[in-house]
This record gives structure tokens, sequence and C-alpha cells, in this order.
């Protein structure tokens, strides 16, 4: 049984690679990315992933839920770094660092056959998401709803990125990501059995007045500009959130939670 490697310095190469995963492209090229927090990792855990890479607090690791970590990682042939605060704290780059952080392998999945969705399935698909927050936000709704995954359209931002993870408090492990560009989407969509419901603020639809037929596929817009004329053309329904304030919008983030939990109503229960 090998024990876990002890590192002291800032400037030690692990570290420097660890913290050059929070670059898009660093990620891009080795398909890694970067989970914090032991509640998030065990979240991993549950869901059938294993990390590359586990680090943690020097003298963390000989107790409770870190132990267990520890051994998980370990039976999983991971590589086991035990580090000091400032270390740890560098690694992080946040101003409130985890005793835990695991390095894991990013996963990207082939759209799903429209055919074999369930009437009941609920997909989301999001146009050039351009806000991490928003989109980890966005992934934890879609855990809490029941929905089957995220497709994202175009130039997306990245739902690896540290703070979509953050953002996700876990659910990054539990939704399932699907990338297309808009040509590749609008050719899969066609197959599309059920409604293809559009949120657009030019609608004059109550998002409420509507009977979903599933299965549904619900497209968001993109943050600055709204959901595109292209991809407006290809839903079956387009909704409108009413508001009584003086806004042009509401946030990516609630306008897509809000929508899901209506789709979604007849299926969830307290
Ligand atoms: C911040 S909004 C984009 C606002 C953009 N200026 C526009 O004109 O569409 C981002 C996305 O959230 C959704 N959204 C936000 N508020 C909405 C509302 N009241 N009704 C329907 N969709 C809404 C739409 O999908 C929109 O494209």
């Amino acid at each position: 049984v090998s024990g876990p490697k002890v590192i002291a310095s800032l400037s030690n190469e692990r570290v420097k690679f660890i913290r050059s995963l929070a670059m898009r492209k660093v990620r891009r090229r080795t398909g890694l990315f970067i989970a914090q927090g032991a509640s998030v990792i065990v979240s991993a855990r549950d869901a059938g992933w294993t990390p590359r890479i586990l680090v943690y607090q020097l003298g963390t690791a000989e107790r409770g839920i870190y132990l267990q970590l520890d051994r998980w990682a370990e039976k999983a042939q991971a590589e086991r770094l035990e580090v000091g605060a400032a270390v740890l704290g560098k690694l992080a780059a946040t101003d409130n660092p985890q005793t835990m952080l695991g390095v894991f392998e990013q996963r990207w999945h082939a759209p799903p056959q429209p055919r074999s969705l369930a009437t009941d399935d609920v997909w989301l698909a999001l146009e050039a998401p351009r806000d991490p927050g928003n989109l980890g936000t966005i992934t934890r709704t879609v855990e809490a709803v029941g929905a089957r995954g995220i497709i994202l359209i175009g130039a997306a931002c990245d739902p690896f990125s540290p703070e979509s993870v953050r953002a996700s408090m876990g659910s990054i492990f539990a939704v399932p990501f699907v990338r297309l560009s808009e040509d590749q989407f609008k050719n899969w969509v066609k197959g599309w059995q059920g409604d293809v419901i559009g949120t657009h603020l030019a609608s004059t639809t109550d998002f409420r007045s509507v009977l979903y037929r599933g299965p549904s596929l619900l497209i968001m817009g993109s943050e600055g500009p709204g959901l595109s004329q292209q991809l407006a053309e290809v839903c079956t329904q387009l909704v409108k959130i009413p508001m009584a304030g003086k806004l042009d919008s509401l946030n990516l983030a609630i306008a897509t939670a809000l929508t899901l939990y209506q789709i979604r109503s007849a299926q969830l229960h307290v």
C-alpha cells in the first residue's frame, strides 16, 4: 500500500500543473478539471466517478470522511497528494480554500436518440451561455427537476470551469453534457418527437398556459443577444415568463429554473 506524497513547496511541478487547470486551454488540452470540497467529492464518488488526483491538507486524511475518500482514491489508483495550507490555498485560488480538492476527467456525451426518450423526459438546450456561474446554477437546477441533461449549442462557456463547478455544488457529476455546433443541433433536433419550447421575450404566450407535449426540449437564449432567429425557427412553442417591473428580462438561470419547474410540475412532489 503506497502512502500519499507530501508536498511542501509552492513551486512543485504537480502544484503548478493543478493550478494550470484553472485555464480553459489547459482543461481543453488535458480533458481534466478540478472540483473542491469534501462534500462535492463525495457527490463525485456517489455518482460513480473516480479522481485522477486527490489533494488534501496535511493531517486531515486520518479520520472520518477524509479517510474514506483517501481509501477510495487509493483503490482507484489515483495520485494522492498531502499538502500544507499555503499550497492548498494557492491551488484553490480562492479566498476560502477547502481542505480537499480532486482532479477528474471531463465527460462529454453524444446527443440522445430522440426516439429512445420517454414522454416525460426533458432535455435542456442552452444557446451559447456566457456566464459560468449561471451555467453551474442551471446544472444544479437540472438535477433538481430530474431533467436528463444539458446540450450546449455553439460558443458556450465551459461547464468544467472552476466557477461553474463551484456553482453546481456537485451536480456537475450528475448531469450529462452534450456539445453541438448550431448546424449539428439544427440537424439533430429534426428528429425530436415532442415539443421544442423556446423562451422568447417577444412571445405573447404565458409559459404557464401551455400544455407541453413530451418529451420536451427547452431552448434558452444567450445572456446578451437572447434566442437567435435560427433557433426560434426550430421551436414548436415560443413562451414568455410575465414580468411586472420595467426590466427587459430575467437572469438566464432564473428563467431556466422557472420554465423547467413548469414543464416538470406534474412529475415533482415533495
Ligand atoms: C438575459 S435573457 C436575454 C435578454 C436579451 N436581451 C433578449 O432580448 O432576449 C437570457 C434568456 O433567458 C430567457 N428569458 C429571460 N427572461 C425571460 C422572460 N421573461 N420570458 C422568456 N424568456 C426569458 C430567454 O431565453 C433569454 O434569451
